[in-house]
C-alpha cells in the first residue's frame, strides 16, 4: 500500500469499501471507507479498527509499518461494528496492547465481544496518554452518535480523530479532502450528516462549542469514514454548525407516492404553486428516490409537503416507511403539509397528520384530499395549499 501520512508518525491504515451500496439502510452510492490510524512513537497506538470483512487488509496495512505485537495501545473511539468487528482478531495479534475506550465503550465491547473485554481500560474527557513525544487526549462525545462515542486528539500534531463525526460515505483513491472533488465531497458530507447525525443537532452544536472553548488548535480532522480534512478543516466544522442550527433556505420538498396518478397530479399542482411563488422546489416520488436522498434534500428545506394515496384505509407503505424514518431523525423547524387521494373511506391523510403531530412537527392545516381523481376544484385547493405554504416559508 502507498503510505498515507497525516503527519510524520501518524498513518492511515484503514480500508476502502468501494462497492457497499446499503449501509444499514442508508444508500451509499459512492461506497465508503473504514478509517483506522497508526501512531508510531516510543509507544505505538492503533486508533479504531475496521469492518471484519476487511480485517486481513487492515492487518496487512499495519504490518507494513509495525509488527502487531509491538502495538502498545488500541484506542476504541466507537464500538459500532464497522469500526470494531475486527477488534477480537486484532486484539489477539496485538497481544501486548492495552485496549482503551470510554466507560460506555467498555460496556458495549463486553456486550458485543464477551468477557475478554473486561480488561479494557477506560478514559474520560481530559485524560491523557503519553506515547513519547506525542500525547493523546480523550474527549467523550456521548450520542455523537452512540453513548460510547469518543474523540481522540493528538496534542502535538493537532490532529482530531472524531470517529463518525465529520465523516462521509465516500470511497475513492484520494485520502484527503484536497485530493477529491469538493462538490461531491460536500454532497456526501451533507447526506451523512442528514441521515446519521441530524437527531443529535443540539449535542453537535454544544460539542463543537466545548471543543472550541478547550482552545485546542486543529490542523487535521481525521474521521472514521471518507476523506481526511487536511485543507481548511474549519470548512466542515462551519458546515456542521450551519446544519445543526437548522438553517433552511426558501425551499420546499414535495414527497409523495401514487397508485393511479391522482396523488401525483396533486403533488405537481402543489409544486407548481410553490415554484410560481418563488420557492425552490424538489418533487420526489418515493419509489423513484430513496429515503436517504429525500432526507438530504429536507435538511436545508423550510417546508416538507407529503402526499399519499389511501390503500386499505391507511397511508401507502412507502410513505409510512418514509415517515417512520424522518420522524426518527427529528428535523427541527420545518413546516409540514399533507395531502392525498382516496377512493371511498380515506385514511392516508388522517394517519400522516397523526404521525407528524405525535412527532411534534408543526403541521399546516387543513390538509388537502381528493376523491378518486382530483377535479378542477380539488386541484385549485392544491394550488391554494401551495400558496399558503409559500407564504409561511417567506414569512
Ligand atoms: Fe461508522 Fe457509528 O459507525
Amino acid at each position: 500500500m502507498v503510505k498515507v501520512v497525516l503527519k510524520e508518525g501518524v498513518n492511515w491504515v484503514g480500508v476502502v469499501d468501494w462497492n457497499i451500496r446499503d449501509f444499514h439502510g442508508y444508500i451509499t452510492n459512492r461506497g465508503s471507507t473504514y478509517n483506522a490510524y497508526l501512531i508510531s512513537d516510543e509507544k505505538i497506538a492503533l486508533v479504531d479498527t475496521v469492518k471484519s470483512a476487511f480485517c486481513n487488509e487492515l492487518i496487512e496495512h499495519i504490518s507494513e509499518l509495525a509488527n502487531l505485537e509491538k502495538i502498545d495501545y488500541i484506542i476504541v473511539n466507537h464500538v459500532e461494528m464497522d469500526h470494531s468487528s475486527s477488534l477480537p482478531v486484532i486484539a489477539k495479534l496485538a497481544k501486548n496492547a492495552k485496549i482503551i475506550s470510554s466507560q460506555r465503550g467498555k460496556e458495549a465491547l463486553i456486550k458485543h465481544y464477551g468477557s475478554d473485554f473486561n480488561v479494557v481500560e477506560t478514559v474520560k474527557t481530559g485524560d491523557e496518554l503519553k506515547l513519547g513525544k506525542r500525547t493523546l487526549r480523550f474527549i467523550e462525545a456521548p450520542m455523537l452518535h452512540w453513548p460510547d462515542s469518543m474523540f481522540t486528539y493528538i496534542v502535538e500534531d493537532k490532529i482530531l480523530m472524531p470517529n463518525d463525526a465529520f465523516g462521509q460515505h465516500f470511497a475513492g483513491t484520494g485520502r484527503f479532502n484536497d485530493e477529491v472533488d469538493e462538490c461531491e465531497l460536500m454532497e456526501e458530507a451533507q447526506t451523512y450528516y442528514a441521515n446519521i447525525l441530524m437527531p443529535f443537532a443540539p449535542l453537535i452544536t454544544r460539542k463543537i462549542q466545548e471543543v472550541v472553548q478547550m482552545g485546542i488548535p486543529i490542523d487535521i480532522i481525521a474521521p472514521s469514514h471518507g476523506v481526511i480534512w487536511r485543507k481548511d478543516p474549519l470548512k466542515i466544522i462551519t458546515a456542521y454548525l450551519n446544519w445543526s442550527s437548522g438553517a433552511a433556505k426558501q425551499k420546499a420538498v414535495v414527497v409523495f407516492d401514487t397508485m393511479w396518478g391522482s396523488t401525483d397530479k396533486m403533488a405537481r399542482a402543489i409544486a407548481d404553486s410553490l415554484a410560481g411563488a418563488g420557492v425552490e422546489v424538489k418533487l420526489l416520488k418515493l419509489r423513484a428516490t430513496d429515503n436517504t436522498d429525500v432526507v438530504t434534500e429536507i435538511l436545508d428545506a423550510k417546508a416538507v409537503v407529503v402526499g399519499s394515496p389511501t390503500l386499505n384505509n391507511q397511508m401507502f407503505p412507502t410513505v409510512s416507511s418514509f415517515l417512520t424514518y424522518i420522524t426518527g431523525l427529528k428535523p427541527k423547524g420545518k413546516i409540514w403539509g399533507f395531502f392525498g387521494s382516496y377512493g371511498w373511506g380515506g385514511g392516508a391523510v388522517r394517519d400522516m397528520v397523526e404521525m407528524a403531530k405525535k412527532a411534534g412537527f408543526e403541521v399546516l392545516e387543513p390538509s388537502v384530499d381528493a376523491k378518486y381523481v382530483p377535479d378542477k376544484e380539488e386541484l385549485k385547493k392544491c394550488f391554494d395549499f401551495g400558496q399558503q405554504i409559500a407564504q409561511k416559508i417567506k414569512a
